[in-house]
């Protein structure tokens, strides 16, 4: 599937009637299962000023279900707001580790009425795996999450 039909995809899943949890769950497996190069991806809610792991898929847990706002690219995401893309994780300091396998990753904050709700993030095992084109679908994948939950 190209990006128009994954979204549409992804559209049909936010319109069903199921609880919000449910439908997070279907679309990190959409994601998840049509992206060779995404090989771990979770949502994360603010939570008492704090990012809480939700719905994930990958072949392991992370240990990072809980991350302060402020700490590692998904804290820095969420502080600032802006998506951040980091071709090479062993050469950000920011970088808090999951996987021995990981070398990209993607963090696309949710907002909702302007306040951060959460995030959508992604690891990769491919160096350089995500690029504006990444960003942009996933910004608006974000948008439909947001429209769902409270
Ligand atoms: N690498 C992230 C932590 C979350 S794991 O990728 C699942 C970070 O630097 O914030």
């Amino acid at each position: 599937m190209n990006y128009e039909e994954i979204t549409k995809k992804i559209k049909r899943i936010a319109s069903q009637n199921l609880p919000v949890e449910k439908k997070m769950e279907q679309i990190i497996s959409c994601l998840y299962e049509e992206f060779e190069k995404y090989n771990w991806i979770g949502v994360y809610l603010v939570k008492n000023n704090k990012l809480v792991l939700g719905p994930w898929r990958g072949e392991k847990p992370t240990e990072h279900t809980v991350i302060p706002i402020g700490k590692g690219i998904c804290g820095a995401a969420a502080k600032t707001g802006r998506t951040e893309i980091v071709p090479d994780v062993k050469k950000d300091d920011r970088y808090l580790a999951c996987f021995t396998s990981t070398r990209s990753e993607i963090v696309v904050p949710i907002k909702k009425n302007g306040r951060i709700i959460g995030e959508i993030d992604i690891d990769s095992d491919f160096k350089n795996s995500f690029n504006e084109k990444d960003a942009f679908f996933l910004e608006k994948i974000a948008t439909i999450i947001s429209d769902f939950v409270n």
